[in-house]
């Protein structure tokens, strides 16, 4: 099949990555992709989501496979479908689940689905009363729409929680981001990822991931996109998985097919387990990065053809499955990560000889450009090392491994993932 990917991350290279070692061959293309996706594909540079849907016509995409969440809630997947092309990712509508935390809020409680308790608003007078109201803290505040992953406050008493939700409504902290809140009560428990791969009606559940959102070991530091993930993660049984599916996953998917905006793409459920239930904390409309970057390679079947199939409405004709191993992805990031952007740094790869090593780890890339042949860190994550093996701890272990032979000027890594499992 001829693939377009959009984005330019560790996630899409390990989509790419994950596509281009299947039986059949690909031949795939990046908008924009990275210095190293150049390995993989072809790098586009076609901004425009319609003269991109032009270009797919023209040399005959077969699929598209979108990575980040901008571009589905600017309506990416409606241009290119209103051109008759095979998208796979949710419309401008359905991506409303990630764009606005109100619209999440209000569907979750419109179907029943466990959530924390919460007002939506965007009355200072309201909010106030609301968090009068609770009797508990810490107290968390939201901003609507999309914040780059800030918009979230944990504030630790009723005054900061005040403060916050009149910086958010006046514009100072989000700007229009924040002009509608939510303000809701703390979940105490503790954070899974899950990742359903949707076609509308139907979908397949991947293994529960655990990620590691703090930039220092210890999860302390500010947070970060994510700087290592694991999984499957062992917080998680069968019994847990069936709530998952029977409280959350179903009722979405029957519910925003009932609201006219079925859901397509992956449903990415950010989920606090309290006293053993899962409680519905987010939703995402795409991979989490790292996530998918550990999830990829636990797949046995194709992975293709599970875009594909969910991009067909065809999800129900396919079986899926995944290796019995584990995955750990620790992220290596460049030096003033997360706070700004540093100089380019040569990266440079020592030849791995250890059998071990080359059979059971990789890099998916992410931050890096290329010039004259050399790979750049460019900033922000620069890639992720991935260990695979049959315990966590040795997949654990070869991820380090692989680390260890990955130097650049400034690299940052968190020394302790997978931790919590260990
Ligand atoms: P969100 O973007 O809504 O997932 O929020 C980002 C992070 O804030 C989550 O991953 C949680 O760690 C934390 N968080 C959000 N909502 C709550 C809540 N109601 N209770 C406890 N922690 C929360
Ligand atoms: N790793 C979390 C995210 O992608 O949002």
């Amino acid at each position: 099949m001829k693939i377009l990917i959009l984005g330019s991350g560790g996630r899409e290279y390990s989509i790419a990555r994950a596509i281009k070692n299947e039986d059949t061959a690909h031949e795939l293309f990046f908008q924009p992709g990275n210095g190293a996706t150049v390995d993989l594909g072809t790098n586009l540079n076609i901004k425009d989501y319609n003269e991109l849907a032009d270009f797919a016509l023209e040399n005959e995409i077969e699929l598209t496979i979108v990575g980040p969440e901008a571009p589905l809630v600017d309506g990416v997947v409606d241009i290119f479908k209103s051109k008759g092309l095979t998208i796979f990712g949710p419309s401008k509508e359905a991506a409303q689940l990630e764009g606005s935390k109100v619209y999440m809020k209000n569907f979750l409680a419109k179907y029943n689905i466990p959530t924390a308790r919460y007002i939506e608003t965007d009355s200072i007078e309201e909010a106030y009363k609301f968090i009068n109201s609770l009797t508990t803290t810490p107290i968390v505040v939201k901003a609507d729409g999309l914040c780059a992953g800030k918009g979230v406050i944990i504030a630790q008493s009723a005054d900061e929680a005040k403060k916050t939700v009149g910086e958010m409504l006046s514009g100072a902290a989000f700007g229009d981001a924040g002009k509608r809140v939510i303000v809701e009560e703390f979940l105490d428990g503790y954070e899974l990822s899950m990742f359903a791969v949707c076609d509308g009606k139907d979908y397949i559940l991947l293994p529960a991931a655990q990620d590691h959102k703090r930039l220092e070991d210890g999860d302390k530091g500010p947070n970060t996109g994510g700087m290592g993930a694991y999984a499957p993660t062992p917080l998680v049984d069968e019994e847990l998985y069936q709530k998952v599916r029977d409280r959350i996953i179903r009722p979405t998917l029957d519910g925003m097919q009932a609201e006219g905006a079925p859901f397509e793409g992956v449903l990415f459920i950010g989920i606090m387990v309290v006293n053993g239930e899962p409680i519905t904390l987010e939703f995402n409309v795409r991979f989490g990065d790292p996530e998918c970057e550990i999830l990829m390679p636990l797949m046995t079947s194709s992975v293709s053809d599970m875009f594909y199939k969910a991009a067909t409405n065809r999800l129900g004709e396919i079986d899926v499955s995944f290796s019995d191993e584990y995955a750990v992805g620790v992220v290596m990031a460049s030096e003033n990560y997360p706070y700004g952007s540093s100089t380019p740094a040569e990266i440079i790869l020592d030849d791995v000889k250890h059998e071990d090593i080359a059979k059971y780890t990789h890099i998916s890339f992410a931050g890096v450009s290329r010039e004259d042949d050399k790979l750049y860190a460019t900033g922000g994550r620069v890639l992720v090392c991935v260990g695979l093996g049959k315990s966590i701890k040795e997949a654990r272990d070869r991820a380090y491994m692989r680390c260890g032979q990955v130097h650049f000027a400034g690299k940052k890594l968190r020394t302790d993932i997978a931790y919590q499992a260990l």
